[in-house]
C-alpha cells in the first residue's frame, strides 16, 4: 500500500478506495461519517486501522449473532474445504440437502425451500412467485421496510417529511424510488402504505391487482418498530380474502428472533418467507421457502408456469458450511443460545431504561429479542411517520457519536438497529451502559 509519512492508515486506506472504487464503498449504506476503516474483528469486536477496539453493536447489519469469527463456524467452514466440499454446479451435494432439511425443520411453515447467495435474490424470487401464482404484478410494500435493492423494491427507506407529507390512512404513499434506472413501468406497480395500518392494506388490495404483501413483520431498518396486536393476523386474513400472496421478509428478523423466525413468534403463518443475514452468521446465504405449491413453481412441468431460478454461486459449499453449523448451535441443547441472547439484550435493554429514567430523558428502547433501538420520543413508535413526527434524530446521531469515541460503536446514523450477539459479555454490557451514561452527560 502506497502511504505517505502525513497520512493516517485510515486516510491510506480510504484514499486507495475512493480512487478506485466507485463512491469508495461497496455498499451505498455503509458510508459512514467518521470513515472507519476496519481491519479486525473477533467475537463481540472490531478494531479499526489506527488499532482502536470497538464493542461492535452493527454487527455488519445483524448478520453477528454468534459474534464475528466464531471458532465453531470457522471450524466448520475448514472442515468443508479439507473434505473437498466446492462448488459442483451439476446435480445437488449432501451439503445442499443437509442444509434444505434443516432448514424445513427449524421453521415450521418452510414445506419447501430454495437457497440464493443473498436477501435480495430471495426477495426477488418471492415476487416472481407471487406473480406466477396470481398472474398479478402488483407489490405491496411497507413505508421504512426495506427489502433489498432490485427494481421492485428500491425505495427510499427513511423519506423525509417532506418527501412523504402528511400522515395518510387509509391510502399510499408516494412511490419513492431509491435509484435512478428503475423502468417508470415498473415504479407503477409498486405501492407502499403503513406498517400497522390494515385499512391502508385493504385500500390498496380493493385498488390494484396485488400479487403479493411483502414486508418485514417487525420493521428492523428503521429501528426495531413492533407490529402492534392482531397486525399480522390481520395481514393474514386480508391476503386470503383478496388472494393476494403474504411475504415475511425474515431476512432481519429470522433466527436473531428465534429458531423459527418471527413467524413461531406470532403464531402467523406466511405463504413465502426469506431468510438471510443471521441463517449463515456473516456468510453469504439467502433463503426463500413456504407453501409448497408456490415453491413448486420453480419446478412446474407446465415451462409457461415454470419460474426461473440460477446462479452460479447458489448456495456456495462454504456458505452451506456456515449455515449447518450456525443452524446446530442455534439448536443445541434446546436453544439455550437464544436464553443467552435474551438474558443480555433485557441486560441492555434494562439498564439503558434505568440510565434515561435517572436522567428524567424521554427516550423509549424498543427490542426484539437482541434487536434494539433507542429513540428519543416519549412513546414506542408504531410506524415510520410516527418516528420522524416524535424521534429526535440529532440527539441519536450524537449520541452514536460519543459513543464511538468511547470504544461502542453503534453505525453512526439514527434509527439504526443494534444487535447483541451471543459473544458479547455481561460485563461488555455493562461497559456498554457506563459509556452511555457518560456519553450522555457529555451531551447535556
Ligand atoms: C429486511 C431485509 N430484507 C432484505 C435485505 C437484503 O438482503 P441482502 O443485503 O443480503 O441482499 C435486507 C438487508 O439489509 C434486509 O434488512
Amino acid at each position: 500500500m502506497p502511504k505517505t509519512e502525513s497520512m493516517t492508515r485510515s486516510e491510506t486506506w480510504n484514499r486507495l478506495s475512493a480512487r478506485h472504487l466507485a463512491g469508495g464503498v461497496v455498499s451505498l449504506n455503509r458510508k459512514i461519517d467518521p470513515a472507519l476503516v476496519f481491519v479486525r474483528a473477533q467475537g463481540s469486536r472490531i478494531w479499526d486501522a489506527e488499532g482502536r477496539e470497538y464493542l461492535d453493536y452493527h454487527a455488519a447489519f445483524a448478520p453477528h449473532l454468534l459474534g464475528h469469527n466464531d471458532p465453531e463456524i470457522n471450524a466448520a467452514i475448514a472442515r468443508a474445504m479439507n473434505q473437498g466440499w466446492s462448488l459442483m454446479g451439476a446435480g445437488t451435494t449432501p451439503w445442499e440437502a443437509e442444509l434444505a432439511m434443516k432448514l424445513c425443520e427449524a421453521v415450521p411453515t418452510l414445506e419447501r425451500v430454495q437457497l440464493t447467495n443473498t436477501g435480495s435474490e430471495a426477495t426477488a424470487h418471492a415476487i416472481r412467485l407471487a406473480r406466477a401464482h396470481t398472474g398479478r404484478e402488483d407489490v405491496l410494500l411497507t413505508l421504512g421496510g426495506y427489502n433489498g435493492w432490485h427494481n421492485e423494491v428500491a425505495r427510499t427507506v427513511m423519506p423525509t417529511r417532506a418527501q412523504i407529507g402528511p400522515r395518510v390512512s387509509p391510502g399510499e404513499y408516494p412511490w419513492l424510488p431509491l435509484s435512478a434506472g428503475v423502468p417508470e413501468a415498473t415504479q407503477h406497480k409498486l405501492h407502499a402504505v403503513n406498517f400497522n395500518d390494515l385499512e391502508s392494506v385493504e385500500y390498496a388490495l380493493r385498488k390494484h391487482p396485488i400479487a403479493c404483501v411483502l414486508t418485514e413483520p417487525v420493521l428492523q431498518n428503521v429501528g426495531v418498530v413492533l407490529p402492534q396486536a392482531g397486525y399480522l393476523r390481520g395481514l393474514r386474513e386480508l391476503c386470503d380474502r383478496y388472494g393476494a400472496v403474504l411475504v415475511f421478509d425474515e431476512v432481519k428478523t429470522g433466527f436473531r428472533s428465534a429458531l423459527g423466525g418471527y413467524q413461531s413468534v406470532c403464531g402467523v403463518t406466511p405463504d413465502l418467507s426469506v431468510f438471510g443475514k443471521a441463517v449463515a452468521n456473516g456468510h453469504p446465504l439467502g433463503v426463500i421457502g413456504g407453501k409448497r405449491e408456490l415453491m413448486d413453481l420453480f419446478a412446474s412441468p407446465d415451462a409457461g408456469k415454470r419460474v426461473l431460478i440460477a446462479g452460479t454461486y447458489n448456495a456456495h459449499p462454504l456458505a452451506c458450511a456456515a449455515a449447518l453449523a450456525t443452524l446446530d448451535r442455534l439448536a443445541a441443547h434446546g436453544g439455550d443460545v437464544y436464553a443467552r441472547l435474551d438474558a443480555l439484550s433485557a441486560r441492555l435493554q434494562r439498564g439503558l431504561e434505568a440510565i434515561f429514567h435517572e436522567r428524567g430523558e424521554p427516550a423509549t428502547v424498543v427490542r426484539n429479542a437482541s434487536a434494539f433501538c433507542v429513540y428519543f420520543m416519549d412513546h414506542t413508535p408504531r410506524d415510520w411517520h410516527d418516528i420522524l413526527e416524535h424521534h429526535d434524530f440529532e440527539r441519536d446521531r450524537l449520541l452514536r457519536l460519543a459513543l464511538l469515541e468511547r470504544g461502542v460503536f453503534h453505525f453512526p446514523m439514527p434509527c439504526k438497529q443494534g444487535s447483541v450477539s451471543a459473544a458479547h459479555s455481561e460485563a461488555e454490557i455493562d461497559r456498554t451502559l457506563d459509556a452511555t451514561r457518560d456519553a450522555l452527560k457529555g451531551l447535556a
